[in-house]
């Protein structure tokens, strides 16, 4: 047989990829078993319906076909603005004063990783992630041709460990001139963990410190960010970069599939704090030639769409009143799973909020595996932890799968 797959390209996704293991339990559905599928971080209602905010719903209805043509390859202007009201809130004004912010929109907040980590780091430069992640970042790495480096999420009291991370960083500046430290923040993925005030300011003290010492780039995915509310009203991100004066260069990922639940609409942005009017013409041509190199422009109709949600004031109240009440939805879940590893005693990372609930386990793989055969479906994160999503499950479903996992464990 004739191997016309060029040898570069012979890799297919893990066997614990996220979406893989959706696939499977989809196929598994299909065949008219009873399955429950804690793999995937789509908000389903109880009924198994894909949640929607009524506000995305009809603006989408009502405007999806205004824009059918091509969009700039940066993405659609009011979109673009549109997406930096929604992130700085009150702060953008002070974030317009102090930096010279660049945006560009993408596919996803997966497609802004994927530019970032190609933008900003030469061939075997390093990724600093978290060592309980978001595995999808290191298969994004691995194709902008970079490697990583994993840095200790919690210390011993369960807080965020900036005593590793500053480690790490210092570990990636031994070997190279720059790195790229990732902080994944706020309901982090698989975690559900939040970091507060103290962390935040402990964190960018720590930064401005090893950011003088090396091309520090600190990219902080927001994927999960108005999910966050039961802590705060604002994340302390904003105030944060909103201070400015930092010797590291600040970039955000955004994106609309978990905050607007338009998830297969492939939606997000990058946003780069830059300094100069120079850097942001340098950064908009870096940008322009990667997108239009791979898939040439962002989707319109979707930009052109959720621009009149985020341009408008009283349509963005009604959205964060209508986010409220999902992610609300979403915590009465998290209570009774919580609830529940603590009767069956299983260990679990701190969780304040979110799609996600890590446990740790004696054999993630195993228990994944045995798990299957009986058609429930959850992410084993590495060989000690299993990755739940709570988005997808019902009540019902949360106390079966508990009392399995506390059998079989
Ligand atoms: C932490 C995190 N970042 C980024 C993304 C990217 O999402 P998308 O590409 O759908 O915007 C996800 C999706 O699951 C995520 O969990």
């Amino acid at each position: 047989m004739k191997n016309y797959l060029a040898s570069r390209s012979k890799q297919s996704l893990s066997k614990t990829d996220i979406i893989a293991i959706a696939n499977k339990a989809k196929l598994d559905a299909a065949k008219g078993n009873k399955i429950i599928n804690a793999s995937i971080g789509t908000y389903l209602e109880e009924d198994k319906t894909v949640g929607y905010l009524p506000v995305v719903k009809e603006t989408l209805t009502k405007h999806i076909t205004d824009s059918l043509g091509y969009s700039n390859t940066i993405g659609d202007q009011a979109y673009l603005n549109g997406v930096m009201k929604y992130v700085f809130e009150d702060k953008l004004e002070q974030i317009n004063k102090i930096y010279a912010p660049f945006i560009g929109s993408t596919l996803g907040g997966t497609g802004a990783i994927s530019i970032i980590f190609n933008l900003y780091l030469e061939e075997g430069e390093a990724v600093l992630l978290p060592d309980v992640m978001w595995t999808n970042y290191m298969l994004l790495a691995q194709q902008a041709k970079a490697s990583y480096m994993t840095y200790k999420m919690f210390n011993n009291d369960n807080r965020l460990s900036i005593a590793s991370i500053r480690q790490t960083i210092r570990k990636a500046f031994l070997k190279h001139q720059r790195a790229v430290l990732v902080i994944n923040d706020p309901c982090q993925n698989p975690t559900g963990y939040c970091m507060d005030q103290q962390e935040y300011d402990e964190l960018f003290k720590m930064l401005n410190e090893e950011g003088k010492k090396g091309q520090l780039v600190v990219l902080f995915d927001i994927a999960y960010i108005p999910f966050a509310h039961v802590n705060y009203d604002q994340c302390p991100l904003a105030g944060k970069l909103a201070e400015g004066n930092t010797s590291f260069l600040s970039l955000i990922c955004f994106s609309t599939s978990k905050i607007l639940g338009t998830y297969g609409l492939r939606m997000g942005a990058l946003i780069a704090l830059l300094d100069t009017k120079n850097e942001r013409d340098a950064l908009a041509a870096s940008f322009a030639k990667i997108a239009r190199g791979t898939y040439s422009v962002p989707v319109s109709s979707g930009q052109a769409a959720v621009a009149k949600i985020f341009n408008n004031p009283e349509k963005v109240n009604q959205l964060h009143k209508e986010i409220k009440e999902l992610s609300d939805r979403l915590f009465k879940r998290s209570i009774l799973l919580i609830e529940k590893l603590k009767e069956y005693k299983i260990e679990h990372y701190p969780y304040h909020c979110g799609f996600f609930v890590t446990i740790k386990v004696k054999d993630a793989f195993k228990l994944s595996a045995q798990l299957e055969q009986e058609h429930m479906y959850v992410v084993p994160m590495n060989k000690r932890s299993i990755r739940l999503a709570l988005s997808g499950l019902t009540e019902v479903e949360i106390v079966t799968l508990i009392k399995r996992i506390s059998e079989l464990n």
